[in-house]
């Protein structure tokens, strides 16, 4: 990847795909956001299609070309055919955020086989298509690029009600490391970032947060006292997707405001 430290906007001619991000309130929202302030056209992604016009408007309001690439990303041949529109469009994909997930909140006992069939899905097998098509891009470009999926702090935590959408989570430490191994010959970075508590329609309500008190006492837990902002998971992705992250492959950077630690803190 050039070298984008000489402009304000560190990420000014680059194309950016991201998942997920129809809904205003989502992570992905924050994150197409974040790309796009720092100057990336962006290429954006949900399976409601019936969101995406609002986003891109957001989007070319921040001064950046928008493109609504509405797709299913559990169903491979929506993925295949989101990526050749976006290149259609801008020519190349250089960062992709593989962020679209989905929670179900049962009790192990519980489980349906169409909520254990949907997670599996969508965080598993969307996450394959979509990083598979992006590695196909990026290698057939031949100038390196950049893939950023969005995991959870469940990823490295565990927690009851979530058995399934946890197990998907944390699948993306080896996933994500053999990509890492696989495409770093390629100069294709692949990193995870693990966002703690957001407010965002997935987790809005939780259970056990159905009234202000709760969600307060929730807030509380967290050793920053407060919930995570869409964006605040965006500037997570523009540090990967920058030439700040040229030498950072294989990781997992939390964003939780400590969630991660706070079981062990005195
Ligand atoms: N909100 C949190 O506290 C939190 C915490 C940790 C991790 N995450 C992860 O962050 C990511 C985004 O979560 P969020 O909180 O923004 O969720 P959200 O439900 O608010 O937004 C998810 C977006 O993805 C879209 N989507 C769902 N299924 C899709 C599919 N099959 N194809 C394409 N788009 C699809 C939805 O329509 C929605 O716009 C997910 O991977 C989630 O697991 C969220």
């Amino acid at each position: 990847m050039a070298n984008d430290t000489t402009s304000t906007k560190r990420l000014r001619g680059k194309v950016a795909l991201v998942t997920g991000a129809g809904d205003p309130r989502s992570i992905g929202r924050g994150i197409a956001q974040a790309l796009a302030d720092e100057g990336a056209h962006v290429a954006i992604n949900d399976v409601r299609a019936d969101w995406l016009p609002e986003a891109v408007s957001d989007l070319e309001a921040r001064d950046v070309r928008a493109l609504a690439v509405p797709a299913d990303v559990s169903d491979v041949a929506q993925v295949e055919a989101m990526f050749q529109a976006a290149v259609e469009t801008f020519g190349r994909v250089d960062i992709v955020a593989s962020n679209a997930g989905v929670i179900r909140w049962e009790h192990f006992l519980d489980v349906t086989p169409a909520n254990l069939r949907l997670v599996v899905d969508v965080n598993l097998k969307g996450n394959v298509y979509v990083c598979r098509a992006a590695a196909r891009q990026m290698i057939a470009q031949g100038e390196g690029g950049r893939i950023i999926i969005t995991s959870s702090v469940q990823a490295s935590m565990h927690f009851p009600i979530t058995p399934i959408y946890g197990a998907t989570k944390h699948a993306m430490f080896p996933f994500v490391g053999a990509l890492a191994l696989e495409l770093g010959p390629h100069n294709i970075t692949v990193n995870h970032i693990g966002p703690g508590w957001v407010r965002s329609a997935l987790n809005d309500p939780a259970p056990g947060q159905q009234t202000d008190e709760d969600i307060e006492a929730n807030r509380q837990s967290v050793p920053l006292k407060r919930d995570g902002l869409p964006y605040e998971m965006g500037r997570a992705v523009v540090y990967y997707a920058s030439s700040d992250g040229d030498y950072v492959t294989g990781t997992y950077l939390r964003i939780d405001g400590g969630l991660g630690i706070s079981k062990y803190s005195p």
